[in-house]
């Protein structure tokens, strides 16, 4: 793979060492293409030209088919990841006395939804860390026969811990709980075949890792399991004769599609199948071994620096994201710091967190090294 002549599909390149994809990313050269064609197109021609733009939506679900090894029609787009988390924590037969198991440092997107049940009678068990880890023990001591489903991110956002989804899928299914995966942490730098890895729901939202803008993600949902969800927010896309204005026949779509209840947001999910097809072009297995190449390098530069890689760097559980301790540093001017020397890095839970995507460069990150306060 030539990553130099990949470097000319990302724009910020020109400006930044831009190493914080797990916050918000800056979109490919082709993402950012296609939203100034649709935006030119819908300004000229309105609905004259939507065909084309609705064939571009159903293009970029191919696309998600192929990234997760899914049924495109299992793929929804989604707004954000918190909506599907939504959809699953709200349209969920819950009975009081119910419990969700998750870890306790969960991104809030991924607690609020479940928290939000204990009106419902269903409480939220909160599995505390080790160190950077969620151990897997440490979740089947939290199960037991209520537990109706076990949610978790497929990488840690502030740790990077990269939780081993089939090993808690299997301990789902054995125990007859459902598993959601909060996949915006890896979707499109790890990869994820959902006919292999017992998922039952998956919501990712599109401006990290897949290098897409934001307000444009996927929710996927195991086709055996529509019926079992209550259809929270359906409209007139929810139907199977969604085009047939004039006749009102309340059959919902077999599958994922019930959950777009209205018009997209085309030009986003249209630019994140741009970002996305580029994804795939490369191969998602090359991408992880290039984001994790970066990141040994990373934390071999960082500790021969003497700083404390925090991050599990283990196989298996390392990820895009490198968690760094820097006693006594002021991390947000750190951060402020370190934008003004050009380079994009971002802190969470008291320590520097670094994310390079697979177009970033050794020399990037000899330069956040450089810029580092050495531990005195
Ligand atoms: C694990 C995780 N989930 C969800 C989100 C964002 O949620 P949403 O897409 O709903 O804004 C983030 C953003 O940082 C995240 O790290």
């Amino acid at each position: 793979m030539d990553w130099t002549s990949l470097r000319n599909e990302f724009p910020v390149t020109r400006r930044w060492a831009f190493l914080d994809h797990a916050a918000v990313a800056a979109p490919t050269e082709r993402a950012r293409r296609a939203l100034v064609e649709w935006t030119d197109d819908l300004a000229a021609n309105g609905v004259v030209t939507e065909g084309r733009w609705l064939k571009r939506v159903e293009e970029s679900r191919q696309l998600f088919g192929r990234l997760l090894n899914a049924d495109p029609l299992d793929v929804a787009f989604v707004k954000n990841t918190s909506e599907g988390i939504d959809f699953v924590a709200e349209g969920f037969p819950w009975r009081p006395g119910d419990n969700v198991v998750t870890s306790a440092d969960e991104y809030p997107a991924n607690l609020y939804p479940w928290l939000n049940l204990k009106s419902r009678g269903v409480e939220v068990r909160r599995v505390a860390i080790r160190g950077p880890r969620v151990d897997l023990d440490d979740l089947q001591a939290a199960m037991d026969a209520r537990t109706r489903l076990v949610s978790l991110s497929f990488v840690e956002y502030a740790s990077g811990f990269r939780n081993d989804l089939d090993a808690v899928g299997t301990l789902c299914r054995e125990r007859g709980a459902y598993f959601f995966v909060d996949a915006i942490q890896g979707l499109g730098v790890l990869p994820l075949d959902v006919q292999r890895t017992p998922v039952d729901f998956l919501s990712a939202d599109g401006h990290k890792w897949l290098l897409g803008p934001e307000g444009a993600g996927v929710f996927y949902i195991r086709r055996e399991l529509v019926e079992l969800l209550r259809p929270v927010s359906v409209g007139w896309n929810s139907v199977v004769g969604a085009w047939d204005f004039s006749t009102i026949d309340f059959r919902l779509k077999p599958h994922a599609g019930r959950w777009e209840n209205g018009t997209l947001n085309i030009g986003g999910v249209v630019a994140l199948g741009a970002s996305l097809g580029l994804l795939l072009e490369i191969g998602i297995d090359i991408v992880e071994q290039r984001v994790l190449e970066l990141t040994d390098y990373l934390c071999e530069r960082a500790l021969s620096a003497g700083i404390e890689v925090f991050s599990s760097r283990l196989p298996g559980e390392c990820s895009g994201i490198v968690a760094l301790v820097v006693p006594g540093a002021d991390l947000k001017e750190l951060v402020r710091r370190c934008r003004g020397a050009g380079i994009v890095v971002n802190q969470r839970a008291g320590r520097l967190r670094v994310s390079p995507h697979c177009y970033n460069t050794h020399e990037e990150i000899d330069r956040l090294v450089e810029a580092l306060p050495r531990p005195e």
